[in-house]
């Protein structure tokens, strides 16, 4: 097992040497920021969490030709389920991304957290090329070698014993919705009814399919769908005594939680509370499951988001990153659970396949090293920086929040308008929790220069959320 980066320490801070109160000068106010580590990375403005906002608008205005065609097209063709901003891209190189009419964006998103290695790296180039001229796909009938490569590579750094493969996050879920079932059924036999039930979080997400959906707070992604999965009860995140009465033997088959919130806002979890939830699943006899679709695999400064805290889960869900923008999930699993689970019990035609697997290998191999880690710790740590320094001021900002490079800015209004003018001026952002968040999540090879470009142009545009609600 591979566990110790460039950010180890006692404490979870990557930086203890820069663990200091700083203080920073605004044209409007003074304020100090401490950077603790992942529970407790915040600029303490001494502003009040309100939930606000509502989802961005679009505008069709300043757009060439080609993109309206395509958005018009897009409106015709394909089921209306995004509420996309109006923005056709057809290119990237880096951290730059480029629209049909040739205008540069820097991308502080990577499509959701995935491009970790940004557009068009050349070692992921040369790897897809190799693959797609030897062998794209096989199906699981049959071995493949870059499959068991990959396994033994994610098992090699990671606690797990074994992997199972599936194409995106939601089905690493529902993989691991299977696995925990079949686990109570396996080591209970003569239980007629084993324990079945689920636990998740407030500002959980962990997919659209019918049983990551069931584990997803949000109700207005569920509603429309029910019924979904029965047996979920959802718990405050981070309430350890809530959460260690709900967690019950003979009850909790498992709990899912992300040890930083992603979709949800971007919340880390304390160390007391994944430890406490460790401790009562064993008790319970339920399995702790690690959902690291977004933060896992670099983006937190660990390779594994579980390692800042030094707990570890009997499972681990994977997705996004890992294999560079081309889709892939993975269960991680101890052998207590695997041992569970047999033949015939969950499959997929497409997951796991040759070219997928080459293509992730080649990620794993740079996001892996130690430099590459404690460049994102470093990175994360200084774009913090930069966003207290730059935006701590304004009235709006009530809190900077995350880890390594999953970094949110809370806002006591909806960041629609902030997007919006961003993307004016050439910066992609993201939005999370009750659209009250921006979200950024870059590549992880982002240079800092380009941090510093993206801090100005956001801190340029805080005043379109002058007068939004
Ligand atoms: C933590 C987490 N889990 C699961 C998912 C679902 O992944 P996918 O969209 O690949 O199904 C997401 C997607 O944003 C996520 O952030």
């Amino acid at each position: 097992m591979i566990s110790l980066y460039a950010c180890r320490g006692s404490s979870i801070s990557p930086y203890p040497s820069v663990n200091l109160p700083r203080s920073f000068k605004s044209s409007q106010q003074r304020f100090t920021v401490r950077l603790e580590g992942p529970n407790r990375i915040s600029a303490c403005l001494g502003l009040e969490r309100e939930a606000a906002g509502s989802a961005g608008k679009s505008e069709k205005s300043g757009l060439g030709a080609t993109s309206k065609e395509m958005m018009e097209l897009e409106g015709k063709v394909v089921v209306q389920t995004y509420a996309r901003v109006p923005l056709v891209l057809v290119r990237g190189k880096g951290c730059k991304v480029f629209d049909a009419e040739g205008k540069e964006y820097l991308d502080m998103g990577a499509g959701i957290a995935v491009n970790s290695l940004g557009h068009g790296d050349p070692d992921l180039l040369k790897a897809i090329e190799e693959q797609a001229t030897t062998l794209i796909h096989v199906s699981n009938v049959y071995y493949s070698i870059p499959q068991v490569e990959l396994g033994k590579r994610l098992v090699k750094s990671s606690f797990a014993d074994r992997v199972f493969f599936s194409n995106s996050g939601t089905e690493a879920n529902e993989a691991a919705i299977k696995f925990s079932r079949k686990f109570q059924r396996f080591y209970w036999p003569d239980v007629k009814l084993p324990a079945m039930e689920f636990i998740a979080f407030t500002n959980s997400f962990h997919g659209r399919t019918m049983g990551s959906l069931a584990l997803t707070s949000k109700k207005n992604y569920r509603s429309p769908f029910e019924p979904v999965m029965p047996g979920v009860t959802f718990i405050e995140y981070g309430n350890i005594e809530i959460a260690k009465n709900a967690i019950q033997p003979g009850k909790t088959a498992a709990v899912f939680v992300e040890p930083v919130q992603g979709e949800g806002g971007i919340y880390c979890a304390t160390k007391e509370f994944l430890q406490a939830l460790r401790s009562a699943c064993d008790d319970a006899g339920a399995l702790l499951i690690f959902d690291e679709v977004q933060c896992g695999m670099g983006r937190s400064g660990y390779l594994w988001a579980h390692e800042a805290y030094g707990v570890f889960p009997d499972i681990m869900t994977l997705a996004k990153p890992l294999a560079g923008g081309l889709p892939i999930g993975v269960v991680l699993t101890t052998e207590r659970v695997a041992a569970a689970i047999s033949f015939g019990d969950h499959g997929s035609t497409f997951a796991g396949g040759p070219l997928i697997c080459h293509a992730a290998l080649a990620v794993l191999d740079k996001i892996q090293k130690p430099e590459f880690l404690a460049s994102v710790c470093k990175k994360g740590q200084y774009l913090k920086e930069l966003l207290v320094h730059k935006l701590g001021g304004n009235p709006h900002v009530k809190e900077v929040r995350g880890l390594g490079l999953l970094v949110g800015i809370e806002l006591d209004v909806s960041a629609s308008a902030l997007v919006d003018a961003c993307r004016n001026s050439g910066l992609l952002i993201l939005t999370a929790g009750k659209g009250n968040v921006v979200r950024l999540a870059p590549p992880l090879v982002i240079s800092e220069p380009e941090l510093e470009q993206a801090s100005d142009i956001l801190s340029n545009c805080m005043p379109s959320l002058d007068g939004n609600t």
